[in-house]
């Protein structure tokens, strides 16, 4: 398997992102299509790339639209890339630009194609509200009907309740519980206390406002123009908070156990607006072009596991085979990007990566697969701290990352990100 990578070596030129914006704030008249427009535009502006060169655009995104299903032929399409490249959308939770990125790579690795756009977008303030099953039954009965007689007979009989919207909630379809509730269950059966939980998110913030004031995470975002007036312009993340402390922290109540809980709207992602954007090309191409690339794909893994067990620690199973897949161990990571969807959850993986026990038990391995130090890992805070648009978050670690070991002169670099249905995703990244 030489260093991991079947096929083509695959290059990661550069990426961008705009502003994660929490859900129902500026960006809340945008659809996730308008904002990846906004990012692949910027990324082919930036990149000054000849968008006849694209071969392929694969988007990813969770709560897809119902007037739209396929978003990446609409961000294509809107973003000026000829239509006679294909576009497809792919949606594995909070690890969907994950997917589209390792899509895009395996059809570069396979020679299939030589230039694609991945990356996903996510408005979890434009989300589809459906009607009940029996009020749609209705409708579709009166739609039917021939007669006015046999329209208003559709309706007859019909309960208050039949009116109320269903929502599409992050639950679990198969158990029913909640990424919060998850979230919560694994801090109480790993023994995460509230106070670590608080730590780790503050940590989040400040270094998140730090890479905010010192311009390395406002360079990965497109300034944007916010509808209808066009007239104020957003250029960083809104929840990034400068003014939170470990006594504020502690003052809020949990949200997912009232009672007994620990997980709270602190030290939880939140919901959020956004697009990131990346361009992949084979190495050759790359060189063809006259780009320097980033980086480049070392390996990846997809792992899972059962959602009624600890439904976050999906990155515990998949970054020891990414890992293996590239023939290195976890001392040679000189830098992580793990994306936080709860203090709860990081602090749960940490502590599974360096179980021997665990090790053992869940991965038949004799001994843990280790951690690197703290100040190594997500060294400008993280989606607790930025924000999480689903579909649009693997996009940024990616980006940030890769931009983080070139300003360090690293080599090797870590992703993780867990994903709803139990599944985690790991990547390896190379920089030479
Ligand atoms: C946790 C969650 C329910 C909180 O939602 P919310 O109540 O709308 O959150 P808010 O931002 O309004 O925060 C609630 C309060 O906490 C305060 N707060 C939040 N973070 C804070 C911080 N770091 N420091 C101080 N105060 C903070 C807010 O100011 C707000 O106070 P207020 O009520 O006085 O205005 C929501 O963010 C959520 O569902 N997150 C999880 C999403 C998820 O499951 N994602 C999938 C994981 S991959």
């Amino acid at each position: 398997m030489g260093n991991g990578w079947i096929g083509r070596r695959v290059a990661i030129i550069d990426g961008c992102r705009t502003p994660f914006l929490k859900a129902g704030t500026a960006f809340k008249q945008m659809t996730a299509i308008d904002m990846g427009i906004a990012a692949v535009r910027e990324l082919i502006a930036r990149t000054e790339l000849d968008p006849a060169e694209v071969d392929e655009v694969v988007y990813g995104t969770v709560v897809h639209s119902v007037l739209a299903p396929n978003i990446a032929r609409e961000v294509q399409l809107g973003a000026g890339i000829p239509a006679r490249a294909p576009a497809y959308t792919v949606s594995r939770a909070c690890a969907s630009a994950n997917q589209a990125i390792t899509s895009a790579a395996d059809s570069i690795a396979r020679g299939y194609a030589d230039v694609v756009i991945a990356g996903g977008a996510e408005s979890l303030t434009d989300v589809p509200l459906l009607v009940s099953r029996p009020l749609r039954d209705r409708l579709v009965a009166a739609s039917r009907a021939k007669t006015m007689g046999q329209r208003v007979k559709a309706f007859a009989g019909m309960k208050p309740k039949e009116l109320v919207p269903t929502t599409p909630a992050i639950a679990e379809p198969s158990t029913g519980e909640t990424m919060g509730e998850s979230a919560e269950r694994m801090a109480k059966e790993n023994g995460i206390t509230r106070e670590a939980q608080d730590r780790w998110a503050l940590r989040s913030h400040r270094l998140a406002a730090e890479g905010t004031a010192d311009g390395r995470l406002t360079r990965e975002i497109v300034p944007m123009y916010i509808p209808p007036t066009y007239e104020e312009v957003v250029d960083r993340d809104n929840g990034i908070r400068t003014d939170t402390s470990l006594e504020k922290l502690a003052t809020l109540p949990p949200v997912f156990d009232r009672r007994y809980g620990t997980v709270t709207a602190g030290n939880s992602s939140p919901l959020t607006d956004g697009a990131s954007a990346v361009l992949l090309m084979s190495e050759e191409k790359a060189k063809a072009l006259g780009y320097e690339p980033l980086g480049y794909i070392r390996s990846y893994a997809f792992a899972a596991l059962s959602p009624s067990a600890q439904l976050l620690q999906g990155p515990a199973y998949a970054a020891p085979i990414a890992l293996d897949r590239a023939g290195v161990t976890m001392k040679d990571i000189e830098l992580w990007e793990i994306h936080e969807a709860f203090a709860a959850q990081v602090l749960s993986n940490f502590q599974a990566l360096d179980s021997n026990e665990f090790a053992r038990r869940e991965l038949g391995r004799s001994a843990k697969v280790g951690l690197i130090d703290e100040d190594r890992i997500n060294v400008m805070g993280g989606s607790i701290a930025i924000g999480h648009p689903f579909g649009a978050t693997g996009g940024r670690l990616t980006v940030t990352l890769l931009n983080e070991m070139k300003r360090r002169g690293l080599g090797l670099g870590l992703i993780t990100v867990c994903a709803a249905g139990a599944m985690g995703f790991a990547m390896v990244l190379e920089r030479a």
